[in-house]
């Protein structure tokens, strides 16, 4: 593979440290370089500096015209649901006429409806399924995601959601936990069969475990058994707490030693003092707040708290169906009032952090995995600021364009 430059850049920008999760004063500090260049090798970052100062480069050598570009690392998705089949449109029209989402799910709608479409689509269907919303997020400008399972609950739906998710190049999370299957006698009974029939291979295939904790899915008591349980298998955990209500999320994650917790949008000052002491991420879904039409999580008070935050879509097709990091940003900058730049480390090396990957991926620098999104705007803030505007030109993934406009 040839290396491949990407010349006359108008900025490059990147959080500054990778020292992460990062908190406080540390999330809004990047590095920019103004009329730059990023040079890669392979599917790694060589080198990154001013246009001036490039030396004559020998071999062969790729390059794109960044001219009128502003490159940003590549974002990082690390909170969807992409392994489904069907979609939620008739629900989504009656949550318009006022019918709640919590409603929908207690009369065997939501959540469950998509776990029949799911098992309806069979392997292929799903593999197909996840390839596409890859690609959509793909074009959003996002080169990792994670994917959660969870709308199989049987054994071999969960598997094969996962086998699609990884098929993509996506990063695979058992979420067996999400919701209980209607031929199941209760939720204690389906972790039963949960844990004894399907964790021991899904933990083959998945990096870490998820739960729905919440009010009509799995209390903490549930949720602690199921995480231990994946925890004995070598699974790092996640959860998705405070959706609703504080139904124990924060402090089953500290004491559990979770990556993650997230949603967060019913979390009060206790939860986000704990959460700040701790050294569990707490992963703020806007677009879910938005598209539920639900209170915003507090992404402000929890950054000025110190807590270490990070930031995704939570793409799924009845709580958001939306896969662009960038209207994130926007949501982040506009609904939970931090910078442009604290957001762009949210979901970037904050976001890595929380997949395990902060060594590697989430910033432009040498030694990183050569993953840009290079901006048609001139300044990398119109990510944010450009509400679902079309900013995203070009997206480079492993050292090679994976999509965009832009020529070699
Ligand atoms: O993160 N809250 C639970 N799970 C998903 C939504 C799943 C669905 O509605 O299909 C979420 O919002
Ligand atoms: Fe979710």
């Amino acid at each position: 593979m040839p290396k491949l430059l990407i010349r006359d850049l108008r900025q490059v920008v990147s959080p500054a440290s990778g020292e992460a999760p990062l908190r406080g004063g540390a999330l809004a500090e990047l590095d920019q370089v103004d009329a730059g260049y990023v040079l890669c090798d392979g599917a790694t970052i060589e080198a990154v500096g001013r246009m001036a100062d490039l030396a004559p480069l020998d071999g062969d050598v790729a390059e794109v015209d960044g001219a009128g570009l502003c490159a940003i690392p590549g974002l990082v998705d690390c909170h969807t649901h992409p392994a489904f089949g069907g979609d939620r449109v008739e629900e989504f029209s009656l949550r318009a006429g006022g019918a709640s989402y919590e409603e929908l799910h207690a009369a065997g709608g939501g959540i469950l409806a998509t776990v029949r479409a799911t098992r309806e689509a069979g392997e292929e269907g799903l593999r197909r399924a996840v390839e596409r919303h890859r690609g959509w997020m793909l074009r959003a400008g996002t080169t990792t995601f994670e994917g959660k399972s969870g709308y199989g609950l049987d054994c071999e739906t969960e598997l094969a959601s996962l086998r699609a998710i990884a098929a993509a190049g996506g990063v695979p999370t058992f979420l067996g936990a999400h919701s209980t299957p209607p031929e199941a006698e209760d939720a204690d009974a389906y972790l039963d069969f949960l844990l004894a029939d399907v964790l021991p291979e899904a933990a083959r295939l998945a990096e870490a475990a998820d739960v729905f904790l919440e009010r009509g899915a799995f209390d903490a008591a549930q949720g602690r058994r199921y995480l231990e349980a994946c925890r004995e298998y070598g699974l790092s955990l996640r959860l998705h707490g405070d959706q609703f209500t504080e139904a124990g999320a924060i402090p089953l994650a500290i004491e559990l030693g979770a990556r993650s917790v997230d949603h967060l949008e019913a979390t009060g000052p206790e939860g986000m003092a704990a959460l700040a002491r701790s050294g569990v991420t707490g992963v703020l879904l806007p677009a879910s707040a938005l598209f539920l039409d639900r209170p915003m999580p507090p992404g402000r008070a929890l950054v000025d708290a110190g807590a270490a935050v990070a930031l995704a879509t939570d793409f799924n097709p009845g709580s958001c169906f939306c896969e662009s990091l960038p209207v994130v940003m926007s949501l982040a900058a506009t609904q939970l009032k931090l910078s442009p730049a604290e957001a762009l480390a949210a979901c970037t090396v904050n976001a890595a952090h929380v997949l395990g990957r902060a060594d590697r991926i989430g910033r432009i620098a040498p030694g990183y995995a050569a993953d840009l999104v290079l901006l048609d705007a001139p300044d990398w803030r119109y990510a944010a600021y450009h509400l679902a505007g079309d900013v995203v030109a070009t997206v480079i993934k492993d050292g090679a364009v994976a999509a965009g406009r832009a020529a070699y």
